[in-house]
């Protein structure tokens, strides 16, 4: 989604934003702009497309401002066209605005705008805002947008400057994530941690409904209606390499290779081999309401909602509780049972998707005890939940999410594990369960060493349209997952199926060739599989199977096998993605697309 930058120092500010607005290019955009701030002007340049058409534009030399905000564009109201990227300007053109988010009574407010005369550029909801505080602009900056504040309904994170107040940007937030970097003499407003690394660890976490007034020496943080909040300064705890290439090719290739130590960061400190236990601080206070819980839904998107589904029959095996796993866009406006005694989990890599958000306040609002599975610290979820369990599996910038699955896999097998034990689950059953879980990051690292496998795999079939994905148990939310990741990235229909629904419909589809990707590692419906693996071949379609080490009897019933060690059964996603994580990889490379940047898709859904 839409990426934030501001600059106020004593540094050229340009450069600064421009490689903030580079490391905020994950996110997804497509159009792209700076606004640069002297005494009486605000110079405004700005495009469509992707960053160098912007950079082509701007002079390095002769715009020394040291005051600045940027933005990277993913289109909402009105096409990603040069007139729509923000900055947006008022009338006077000495006020610019950017936004993250969106202003839902623009229209009203537009009309209004008109009425009073004002004449608009852009189809943006973000001129609106401009305009509306450049109307309300009476010398003071702060003022001017805090009452502007107050006719929007809307989600918004943005930053304002003004050529009259120089060395000032005013930022606010609603429902779009805003920090304050802190450097000597100088601050940087982003939207994103990522943009704001090569400077300052230092951070200051704007919440909900606060504004933020930001000179080079000072940062005042107030509410909406000016009340002084106290903010401690915090450390982000990610580091600039993890948030580059390294030598890798594609974002997506590192964060698959980072999975063994990601999730080792994941387990320290949080499992005890010798006592059989897991210690999850974040959950210490409401371990035993949580304990009680009657039932529990898991909630989420995309990938995370493929997690939670992992989640849901781990919840059921060790805890023995009702769970349902819903899809947080429907979760939040289908009027859900929620009585006492039922728990929500929400997951999410960002902890920005709106969806999930919105799914939160529901839950809250019916008085459930919401849990937050998430990966970026200070992100709004953990800050809506009553409690939660960071993954800390570092920063994922490709688009495509795969350490943050395992993660989210991992953490949540956490959470079974240790409310199991305050249920059903014995010292033994709980130990042995720790102990798979331990080994996982080593059998990743084993399962990595035959990536060449999933290399010729997709190489093979990287022409092929349509692909299925079969899975059953735990196994399941992979084979949903694996059509998820090829879609996405390499643009190729995929299906993800409980393997034995194919017979149900989709059996029609198999052709001559067709890959089928076939989840068939070992445990309670090995024997099941293999027959749906049989059935795919006897129509000629090509069977790609992923297997269990040592398993040889597959390969007379399939074309390609691919080997991951063995586990227990509910761990078995944490390696059975592996696999399907590169085949997705290396067939979006061989079609030539755009692996960390796919079309269309942002790394962050924070519009509805
Ligand atoms: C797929 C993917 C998305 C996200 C979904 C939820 O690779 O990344 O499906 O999983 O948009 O995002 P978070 O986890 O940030 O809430």
């Amino acid at each position: 989604m839409c990426g934030i930058i501001g600059y106020v120092g004593r540094r050229a500010a340009l450069p600064i934003m421009m490689d903030g607005l580079r490391r905020l290019e994950y996110r997804g955009y497509d159009s792209s702009g700076v606004a640069l701030v002297k005494p009486e002007k605000v110079t405004v340049i700005k495009s469509a497309g992707r960053l160098s058409v912007l950079e082509g534009g701007l002079d390095y030399d002769t715009n020394l401002e040291t005051q600045g905000i940027g933005h990277t564009r993913w289109a909402t109201h009105g096409a990603p066209t040069d007139i729509n990227a923000h900055p947006h300007t008022d009338s006077s053109g000495k006020i610019a605005i950017i936004h993250n988010g969106i202003i839902e009574n623009n229209r009203a407010l537009r009309t209004y705008l008109e009425q009073k005369g004002v004449t608009f550029q852009s189809d943006t909801d973000t001129e609106v805002l401009a305009q509306l505080i450049g109307q309300l602009y009476d010398g003071d900056l702060e003022q001017a947008v805090r009452l502007a504040l107050r006719e929007v309904s809307g989600t918004y994170g943005i930053a304002v400057v003004c050529a009259d107040e120089p060395d000032l940007i005013i930022a606010a937030r609603k429902g779009s994530p805003l920090i304050v970097g802190v450097g000597q003499g100088e601050h940087i407003l982003a939207s994103d941690a990522a943009a704001i690394l090569a400077h300052t660890t230092q951070v200051v976490y704007i919440s909900d409904n606060e504004m933020a007034r930001i000179t080079p020496d000072n940062l005042r943080i107030t509410t909406l209606e000016a009340i002084p909040v106290a903010k401690e300064t915090e450390e982000i705890e990610w580091s600039l390499d993890q948030i580059e290439l390294a030598g890798y090719e594609h974002f997506m290739l590192k964060e698959i290779y980072e999975q063994p130590e990601s999730l080792e960061n994941c387990l320290s400190g949080r499992i005890d081999l010798a006592e059989g236990m897991v210690h999850l601080g974040g959950l210490a206070d409401c371990a035993r309401e949580l304990a009680r819980a009657k039932r529990i839904i898991v909630t989420g998107c995309g990938t995370a909602w493929h997690a939670g589904l992992v989640g849901e029959y781990l919840f059921e095996e060790l805890l023995r509780v009702p769970t349902e796993t819903e899809y947080a866009s429907e979760f939040r406006y289908r009027n859900p049972v929620i009585d006492d005694g039922t728990i929500v989990i929400a997951v999410s890599q960002s902890g920005e998707t709106a969806d999930t958000q919105a799914a939160i306040r529901e839950a809250k609002q019916r008085g459930a005890l919401v849990l937050g599975v998430v990966n970026v610290v200070g992100s709004t979820i953990p800050r809506e939940t009553d409690a939660g369990v960071y993954l800390h599996v570092g920063p994922e910038i490709g688009v495509a999410s795969t350490k943050a699955f395992t993660g989210q896999v991992t953490v949540l097998a956490l959470i079974a594990s240790y409310l199991g034990r305050r249920k059903h689950l014995s010292p033994t059953a709980a130990a042995q369960f720790i102990k798979a879980l331990s080994e996982i990051p080593d059998q990743i690292r084993a399962t990595l060493q035959h990536a060449s496998t999933a290399k010729q795999v997709a190489q093979q079939y990287a022409n092929r349209e349509n692909w299925l994905y079969l899975g059953r148990g735990y196994n399941y939310p992979v084979a949903l997952e694996g059509a998820l990741k090829l879609k996405e990235i390499s643009y190729i229909h995929a299906e993800g199926l409980p393997a034995a629904e194919m017979k149900h419909g989709p059996i029609a589809l198999i052709t001559d060739g067709m890959p089928v990707v076939c989840i068939a590692t070992s445990g309670t419906q090995y024997n099941k599989i293999l027959s749906n693996m049989s059935e795919v071949r006897a129509r000629g379609g090509s069977v790609i199977a992923i297997a269990t080490e040592g398993d040889r009897d597959i390969q007379d019933v399939a074309d390609h096998v691919l080997y991951v060690p063995d586990t227990i059964e509910p761990l078995q996603p944490l390696l059975t993605v592996i696999p399907l994580q590169l085949i997705a990889y290396h067939a979006a490379v061989m079609r030539g697309c755009n692996v960390d940047k796919p079309r269309n898709l942002a790394k962050s859904v924070t519009v509805e």
